[in-house]
């Protein structure tokens, strides 16, 4: 099977403001290699600040001032441009657009043909719990739902690498909980190759085949774990003997940071 994603070295700092004169940098990623097979769900794990956000804007092609190699599909970002699916922290759903504009945003900027996306997405709508809500504007939504158009926006647009970034990290507990398995059954009917920056444990383990843990910044990763669950998973797994081993590993490394 192909990698996806490739990441080799890849080191980034920031300018800091500083007194007078002086130049200084914020070095934020530190020496990161990592690489994501064709439909693999990858986590990073890692604390606040430590740099997880800044991984999925290079991977994203957002910003190409860092050194190292990004390869998408064996295409450098920083030579040509990737589509990629992108979700950032917030859902930045726009306030003023019905729940079914603010979905179908990216067909309209990528000019692609509304009407035929707008077919694609009547089952789509279902499975994603936003039919019947279509014409709702964001702030009639449940935060859950908002989350959902979110994602559901993120998946139509082009590319086949979904980059999420904590996007259950404003809900409540439960709302979180329900939004978990919905997002494993979704994934596991519609697979993508998917990097889901995270900073809890239990959604990391309960969602991927991998999960990467950063240190504080700068950020290198510290550790891989495995998770060799069967899919189709089911929330029980929580309750395995063989989870709690996996979120002892995570809480072991995050120790040493
Ligand atoms: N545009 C920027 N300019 C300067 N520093 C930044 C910028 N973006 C992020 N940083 C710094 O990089 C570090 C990592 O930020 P971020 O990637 O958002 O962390 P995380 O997502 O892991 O919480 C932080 O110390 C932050 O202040
Ligand atoms: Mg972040």
């Amino acid at each position: 099977m192909n990698n996806c994603i490739e990441i080799r070295q890849v080191n980034k700092s920031f300018g800091k403001p500083s007194k007078k004169g002086k130049e200084e940098s914020l070095s934020v990623l530190a020496d990161i290699s990592l690489s994501l097979r064709e439909n693999e769900f990858v986590s990073l794990l890692g604390p606040s600040g430590c740099g997880k956000s800044t991984l999925l804007k290079l991977v994203a092609g957002l910003d190409s001032d860092y050194t190292g190699d990004i390869l998408i599909n064996g295409v450098n970002p920083k030579e040509q441009h990737v589509s990629v699916c992108y979700m950032l922290q917030k859902d930045c759903l726009m306030p003023w657009r019905t729940v079914l504009s603010n979905i179908l945003l990216p067909v309209e900027i990528q000019k692609g043909s509304l009407k035929e996306q707008g077919e694609r997405l009547k089952p789509l709508l279902s499975e994603f719990g936003l039919e019947g809500f279509e014409n709702y504007r964001p702030h009639q939504l449940s935060g859950g739902m908002r989350q959902r158009a979110a994602l559901l926006r993120t998946y139509l647009m082009k590319g086949d690498l979904m980059l999420l970034d904590e996007p259950f990290g404003a809900l409540d507990e439960l709302t979180r909980m329900q939004m978990q398995n919905w997002l494993i059954d979704i994934w596991e009917r519609h697979k993508k190759t998917v990097l889901f920056v995270t900073h809890n444990l239990e959604e990391a383990v309960l969602l991927s085949d991998r999960v990467l843990v950063m240190s504080n910044r700068p950020g290198k990763i510290i550790c891989e774990i495995p998770i060799t669950f069967k899919r189709p998973r089911q929330r029980e797994l929580l309750l395995d003997p063989a989870f709690l081993e996996y979120k002892g590993k995570i809480i072991e490394a995050l120790a040493n940071i």
